[in-house]
């Protein structure tokens, strides 16, 4: 990720910085006005746009034409706007939307806990319970709008992350590959439509698996699929040849992430292998540190959430994995994605 000011005077390109959120919030108005699906079917004028939207005519030709400065739409010569392949990924329809995952990450109640971020930064407590009163979790299953936002915007990466984990690992010997914490089901059933004969068991929080049901019978593999409401904390489903946590332990401190570790081995038989996926850190001495710029602004919105929750290096993992009684501890990238897999196999 670069932040795109490279060639400009320092001034601008920290002024550029400082209003990043303009672009965010236009890219949100795109969203929550769905402009990709009325686009979806072909160029239209902003009146027409207008009218299919309730908006205020003047005001969203003003939206458009900053939205084609930002290359999500097109200006055609009739005056009539379209979708570009950038903003197609906001249409609500196509495989690889990211409509759930913008509207999520710019909604005011998310981005609340940014705004105290100089806080968290002097005190090392999350901001968000701060802002809310409430935990994330705990905000989530008591918002249930936001947290089916928030369940969709998960659901909307995790075939990726499923994509990841079969690039590099070969599915065909696991008979049953439990998801841990799995949300609603996406990557478990990204792995058991691309392996006939894999079973899988999804553990989530009641609140999340109530969704589960739906996802995996549109995928067609609802039969071989167990659905476990529960606490990760508490227990782990046994039975298991593998074990995925996606995007788990980065939303926890050290002690809590151990603490899943350990019961993930708990659950564990001899033999079974544990996926971690994770976008790992780079080490800190890599030729290049505006690469790392994506993650270690993903490792701030993990300070903001849950203060110790927070992206960490393979090195880190490693340690993290021993302490909870795993060896032979591998990280393995997944080439052309930001995910890795760190593999260890329960003794
Ligand atoms: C960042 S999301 C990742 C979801 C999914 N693994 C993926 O890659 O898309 C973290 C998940 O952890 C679940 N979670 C949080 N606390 C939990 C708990 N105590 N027990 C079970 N699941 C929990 C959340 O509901 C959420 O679905």
């Amino acid at each position: 990720m670069s932040a795109g000011t490279d060639n400009l005077p320092p001034r601008a390109a920290v002024s550029q910085m400082a209003t990043g959120y303009w672009v965010s919030q236009a890219v949100r108005a795109m969203a929550v006005l769905s402009l990709a699906d009325h686009l979806a079917s072909g160029p239209r004028t902003a009146a027409d746009l207008a009218e299919a939207t309730g908006a205020h005519a003047p005001s969203l030709a003003r939206l458009l034409r900053a939205l084609v400065a930002l290359g999500l739409c097109g200006r055609e010569a009739t005056e009539r706007f379209r979708l570009t392949p950038l903003g197609g990924a906001l249409r609500s329809d196509v495989p690889d939307s990211a409509r759930s995952f913008v509207l999520f990450f710019t909604a005011p109640w998310f981005e609340r806990g940014w705004e105290e971020l100089p806080h968290a930064v002097r005190t090392g407590e999350p901001t968000f319970p701060r802002v809310h009163g409430a935990g994330f979790w705990d905000y989530l299953g008591a918002h249930p709008e936001d947290g089916a936002l928030f369940d969709a915007a998960m659901s909307e990466g995790a075939s990726a992350r499923a994509e990841a984990l079969r690039a590099v690992r070969d599915l065909s010997s696991i008979g049953t590959v439990v998801d841990v914490g799995g949300g609603q089901g996406r990557l478990l059933a990204g792995l058991l439509e691309a392996t006939p004969g894999l079973s899988g068991v999804l553990l989530d929080r009641p609140e999340v698996v109530a969704g589960a049901e739906a996802v995996l019978r549109a995928a067609g593999v609802a039969d071989r699929c167990a659905v476990v409401g529960g606490d990760f904390f508490a227990s782990v489903p046994p039975g298991g040849d593998a074990y995925v946590l996606a995007q788990i332990v980065h939303d926890w401190p050290d002690a809590e992430a151990l603490a899943i570790l350990s019961a993930c081995h708990r659950a564990m038989a001899p033999g079974a292998r544990l996926w971690v996926i994770e976008q790992v850190l780079p080490p800190e001495d890599d030729p290049d540190p505006s690469e790392r710029a994506g993650l270690t602004l993903m490792d701030l919105n993990m300070l903001v959430l849950f203060g110790g929750g927070q992206q960490r290096t393979g090195e880190e993992y490693r340690q993290l994995l021993g302490a909870a009684g795993f060896d032979e501890v591998a990280v393995v990238p997944a080439e052309g994605t930001p995910w890795s897999v760190v593999e260890a196999v329960r003794r």
